[in-house]
């Protein structure tokens, strides 16, 4: 499916995010007016797709190069310091002159839920220059990864133009959106430069109107996509249509141990996917290690402390 010769197996840009997490919160009462609340000892991890879906990659064995901006500030150093510990490239995160490190503070409660403060920091600059300049590491990689749709005000615009440059480098391109998902515009200038499209259930909804999957990828279809589609479906999995339009239902993997935090699951599907085809599997097996890698995922709390090893998730799948 893609060029083998290549160095690096999958540069993972733009959402690179240190998230501060807080619990117990209780987010159903009133937390102004000078309230002290005690806490348990106050967790960082990091988050966003460069992290959660670089270092699931890392873990099942890829290359994975992280690419976006960090700011000049303590949180920079940290996601570097955290990434090499995980094998995740952090050679080619930029520091932005001025902007800071993305940053969110997870307020969790009893029972899980979460509410976000969030800065979102230096990955906003990322535009067109920022990824022309770099054409020649996309030249090196087999795939790229771009996250997240809808969260990408100076990009997304331009962000076809750019697709179409690094595909034509040889290196494969897939998307994941967050949020709410955004609209159809300017996504459906985009599809036909994505070699893999599979955005969750609820943003596929807002951004095509429709809610039954196999209707949500006809769409995407209609509008020029042209490769591997999907809808990620929580706890039920996911559905896929190959590039020649063949359907396959991704059933969900039973996670190995209690569900204990959701957090990130898209984002390890996506690796799982990601780094089945580039072993060579076929989308089926690719799926099924996709929905591995998110049941995994779940067992752990922030978006990487459930990950286990290739060999582990593959046998999960049922691939070993
Ligand atoms: N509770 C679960 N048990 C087993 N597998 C799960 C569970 N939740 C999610 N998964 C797996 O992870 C995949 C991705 O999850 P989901 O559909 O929630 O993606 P998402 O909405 O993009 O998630 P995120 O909130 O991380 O962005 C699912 O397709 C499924 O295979
Ligand atoms: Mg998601």
């Amino acid at each position: 499916m893609t060029e083998t010769n290549k160095p690096i197996d999958c540069v993972v840009c733009g959402s690179c995010v240190v998230d501060i997490l807080v619990r117990p919160v209780p987010l159903e009462k009133s937390i102004g007016g000078g309230h002290l609340i005690q806490v348990d000892p106050i967790e960082v991890t990091t988050g966003g797709i460069v992290s959660n879906s670089g270092i699931a990659m890392s873990r099942l064995g890829m290359q994975a190069v992280a690419l976006s901006y960090v700011g000049s500030d303590q949180w920079g150093s940290m996601l570097r310091d955290r990434y090499r510990e995980q094998g995740l490239n952090a050679d080619h995160l930029v520091t932005h002159p001025e902007d800071p490190t993305s940053t969110t503070a997870v307020l969790i409660d009893q029972g899980g839920e979460r509410s976000f403060a969030h800065c979102v920091g230096a990955p906003e600059r990322l535009d067109r220059a920022f990824f022309m300049d770099r054409i020649d590491l996309f030249a090196k990689s087999r795939m790229m990864l771009l996250g997240y749709y809808s969260l990408m005000p100076g990009l997304e615009g331009d962000l076809a133009g750019v697709l179409a440059e690094i595909r034509k480098r040889g290196c494969l391109t897939a998307l994941d959106a967050a949020g709410q998902g955004g609209s159809m515009d300017p996504l459906r200038e985009i599809l036909p430069h994505l070699d893999i499209y599979v955005p969750s259930h609820a943003e596929a909804i807002n951004q095509t109107g429709k809610t039954i999957p196999r209707e949500i990828i006809t769409v995407f279809r209609d509008y020029g996509a042209v490769g591997l589609l999907g809808v990620k479906l929580g706890s039920e999995g996911a559905l896929l249509q190959t590039a020649t339009g063949d359907w396959i239902e991704v059933p969900a993997v039973q996670a190995p141990s209690e569900v204990v935090d959701t957090t990130g699951a898209g984002d390890s599907f996506y690796a799982g996917l990601l780094t089945g085809l580039l072993r060579g599997m076929n989308e089926s097996d690719a799926g099924s290690l996709a929905a591995a890698c998110g049941a995994c995922c779940v067992t752990g709390l922030g978006a990487t402390g459930g990950l286990r090893s290739f060999e582990e998730t593959a046998r999960l799948a049922g691939l070993i």
